[in-house]
């Protein structure tokens, strides 16, 4: 990779306009994007599809409808909320990431990146999407659909998952993520990479990008 194939600010316009008009709108968690609903929702997706995560997410909000609530609930509740989704030690630590919120941060739900990675079970993802989503603030995020969209788009040589190639797609992350609009743009990563910049068959030729895409431009 030698330099960008387009500017941040360029890339920045071409994806918010894009999700607006192409993106998701209708998933649960978009309306009313709290910091908690946002972090849940974002815990719930870290290893399981939108589709399955839905109905968990609901009766979730259902029964644990603020931070308050969550941390004050039994593990046996909160368990039995998880069943069948999973990797558990994401439960166990919702419900410490809420309590260190309500014990230690008088309930007021920390705004930047940097504090939301103090919460216990939050990594930079999380940090950046609640950053993006639920403050519309500046949040880089990198999760599996983003390092596919970065690496074919920016033509990142290597292996996604080592660590020099984690460090650069980081990196692209953090240069492009713009300080206005992040619900979009953050949104339009993920919808991006789940809609067209797919894993096995990408969208190519119906994608906005492709003028710019150096995996395309290089078959
Ligand atoms: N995967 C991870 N976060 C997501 C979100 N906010 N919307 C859709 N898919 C996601």
């Amino acid at each position: 990779m030698t330099r960008f194939p387009l500017t941040p600010e360029k890339f920045q316009e071409q994806l918010i306009t894009w999700q607006q008009t192409h993106g998701r709108h209708d998933l649960p968690w978009q309306e009313n994007p709290t910091p908690y609903r946002v972090l849940v929702s974002e815990v719930m997706l870290q290893q399981t599809q939108v589709t399955t995560v839905i109905p968990y997410f609901e009766r979730w909000m259902v029964s644990f409808p603020t931070i308050e609530v969550l941390a004050a609930a039994t593990e046996d509740e909160v368990m039995s909320h998880w069943q069948g989704l999973g990797y558990y030690s994401r439960a166990r630590n919702l419900r410490k990431a809420a309590q260190y919120i309500v014990d230690e941060c008088n309930g007021l739900f920390p705004d930047h990146v940097e504090t939301l990675l103090k919460i216990p079970g939050v990594g930079r993802y999380t940090a950046g999407a609640i950053a993006s989503f639920a403050y519309n603030t500046y949040g880089p995020i990198v999760d599996g659909n983003v390092k596919r969209l970065f690496c074919r788009f920016f033509g990142v040589d290597g292996v996604p998952g080592t660590s020099k190639v984690d460090k650069q797609l980081w990196g692209l992350a953090e240069t492009f993520t713009p300080t206005r609009n992040n619900r979009s743009f953050a949104q339009g990563l993920l919808d991006m990479g789940a809609t067209v910049c797919k894993p096995r068959s990408p969208n190519c030729l119906e994608c906005d990008f492709q003028e710019y895409c150096l995996a395309f431009k290089s078959d």
